[in-house]
């Protein structure tokens, strides 16, 4: 088996990353994580990467004038690991154009929200302010648009009474650690493809 190159995109906590980087330990997953780029130096996810033996990659996007000479580096970086898929995990980054039409096709992210509901910030929140009784999260191929592209998994979780947006999301989050490895897992299988 081959396994397919997969770089990950974080700014943050990194606990989508994490999840992936455990999956991918089973010698039957069909992916390697080879690499995982931060643009932000001090992103706790960095420390769960390195720990497990993962090279990463950490850039300030706020050293670069324009989106397109960050993504740039981005760019030179996946090349140089040979990526073949990119797993967005909580990167707050928007792409240039160029760049996600590049990728489209080879990038998958997560979004705590049964997309197309409650796209942007506070997904959470939202759904608490809709009166929503049911939430999810998404993973979904990446477009140029924000939040947006066809869907590969969902998962549904129950809103309860008396959630608020902090206890909605570590229900959330349970289930996105659940789908996102599976996601990758399909694609790299060769279950599913590119739309
Ligand atoms: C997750 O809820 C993810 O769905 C969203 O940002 C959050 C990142 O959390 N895109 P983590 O860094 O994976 O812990």
């Amino acid at each position: 088996m081959t396994r397919k190159r997969v770089a990950i995109l974080i700014s943050g906590r990194g606990s989508n990353m994490s999840a992936l980087i455990e999956a991918a330990k089973a010698p039957d997953y069909p992916a390697e994580i080879v690499g995982v780029f931060s643009n932000k130096l001090d992103a706790p996810g960095l420390d769960f990467a390195k720990a497990n033996g993962v090279p990463t990659v950490a850039v300030s996007h706020r050293d670069f004038a324009s989106r397109e000479a960050f993504d740039a580096v981005i760019e030179a970086t996946l090349a140089e690991w040979r990526v073949d898929y990119v797993c967005l995990a909580g990167f707050m980054r928007i792409f240039s154009t160029g760049f996600a039409q590049k990728w489209t096709g080879r990038m998958l992210n997560i979004h705590p929200s049964l997309l197309p509901k409650y796209k942007g910030l506070r997904p959470h929140q939202q759904a608490l302010d809709d009166g929503a009784t049911v939430h999810g999260c998404t993973v979904h191929w990446v477009i140029p648009e924000l939040d947006d592209g066809p869907t590969i998994l969902q998962a549904e979780v129950p809103i309860l009474p008396g959630d608020t947006a902090e206890t909605l999301a570590a229900r959330t989050l349970l289930a996105e650690h659940r789908i996102y490895p599976e996601a990758l897992r399909l694609l790299a299988s060769g279950a599913i493809s590119a739309p």
